[in-house]
């Protein structure tokens, strides 16, 4: 089987690629990603000289290259995670989180329809449930009520996908996941932008009260769900995906910085994230009781593994910092992987 894997270079896409050539040696990637900022070619180095792992550097919104690429790869299913993922910058500017999220979901639908693909699986959030109460979880029949601009660019489309199916009957299938941790993560989000700053002896920027919900959970885990996903789930359906795991973001700092033996007058609140959602919590018995998937690590040991991790990489952390990671691209495969030109409407 051949699948073609979107965003593949991001923190949950690469991990997803390596999860899955290990894994699974008779499914074969095309892996297609723009580079933004994101986008980081260091993640895939293991499988630099893997023949079934071609990548692509293309814009998922660009038509051409998506025909081009179905056209010569002929990939039997398609797993979107491409897109502008952090909810702070749509709040600074949304009009990425359109151009990606929701044009880029609309054009890869229209050609993987086009070429028959057999499975399309949208890699959506939790986000797009909006925000709980203190009591409550996200279950799949809650409905959408988006709060960021990053929010409603994933619940777009989402009903995009839902469109395909109902109206094109595509076979396609939704995940909505809450916030992973792990390794390969940009270090703009909580946990790797929290260790980063720690071990530079920087405050730590905690959002209004720091008493926000969210319900993480490892990406190995969110990986293992979304092939249970692709693999086994009837056409159409949606699934949620989350770890029963609520932590306040300040708790969450505070053993962060206990691992690293820090100490917590690095804690710095500053203002609140506009519009910041409270609560997040999802309920993720479908997915259990369907396709029998729960996750497999725990988060008392797998945050202490994750800042391990980034401790003994701190020199892919400092790269990313910088933006010298983007010489990577350059430096290491220049000429040796297709290359589109970004495209813009
Ligand atoms: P990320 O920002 O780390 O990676 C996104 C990747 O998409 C990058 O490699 C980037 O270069 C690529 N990309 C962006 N626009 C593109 C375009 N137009 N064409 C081709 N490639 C493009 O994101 P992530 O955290 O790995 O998230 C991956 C997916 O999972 C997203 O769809 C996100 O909404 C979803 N998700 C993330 C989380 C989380 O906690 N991070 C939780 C649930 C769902
Ligand atoms: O729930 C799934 C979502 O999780 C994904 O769809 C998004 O792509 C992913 O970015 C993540 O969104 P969040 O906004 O929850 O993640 P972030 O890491 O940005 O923030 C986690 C919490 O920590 C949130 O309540 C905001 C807070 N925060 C974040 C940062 C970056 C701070 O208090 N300080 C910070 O500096």
């Amino acid at each position: 089987m051949k699948i073609l894997v979107t965003g593949g270079a991001g923190f949950i896409g690469s991990n997803f690629v390596l999860m899955l050539r290990r894994q699974r040696p008779d499914v074969s990637i095309v892996n297609l990603d723009l580079l933004t900022y994101a986008g980081n070619l260091e993640n895939l180095k293991d499988l630099e000289d893997d023949p079934a792992h071609v990548f692509v550097r293309a814009d998922v919104a660009d038509r051409e290259a998506l025909e081009a690429l179905f056209s010569e790869h002929a990939p039997d299913g398609v797993i979107h995670f491409a897109a502008e993922s952090h909810v702070d910058r749509s709040i600074l500017d949304a009009r990425p989180f359109v151009v990606n999220n929701v044009l880029g979901t609309q054009v890869l639908l229209d050609v993987a329809r086009k070429h028959g693909v057999a499975r399309y699986l949208q890699v959506s959030t939790d986000e797009v449930y909006g925000s709980l109460g203190a009591d409550g979880l996200f279950t799949e029949e809650t409905p959408l009520a988006p709060n960021s601009p990053y929010a409603a660019s994933k619940a777009a489309a989402d009903m995009l996908v839902a469109a395909a199916v109902h109206t094109h009957g595509l076979d396609a299938v939704i995940t909505r996941c809450s916030n992973n941790y792990g390794p390969l993560q940009f270090p703009e989000k909580l946990i790797p932008l929290m260790i980063a700053n720690a071990l530079e002896g920087r405050p730590l920027p905690v959002y209004g009260d720091g008493r926000q919900v969210r319900d993480w959970l490892h990406v190995s885990d969110h990986c293992s769900a979304i092939w249970a996903v692709f693999e086994r789930a009837a056409a159409g359906s949606v699934y949620n995906i989350g770890g029963n795991n609520e932590w306040e973001n300040i708790e969450v700092v505070k053993l962060m910085l206990s691992e690293l033996d820090r100490p917590e007058s690095l804690i710095s609140f500053v203002k609140d994230r506009p519009g910041h959602d409270r609560r997040y919590a999802i309920d993720a018995s479908r997915i259990r009781d369907d396709l029998g998937w729960e996750p497999a690590r725990r988060f008392e040991e797998a945050l202490p593994e994750t800042i391990r991790w980034y401790l003994e990489h701190r020199a892919w952390s400092e790269r990313v910092r910088s933006g010298a990671y983007l010489d990577y691209y350059e430096a290491q495969y220049g000429a040796r992987i297709a290359d589109s030109p970004p495209s813009r409407p």
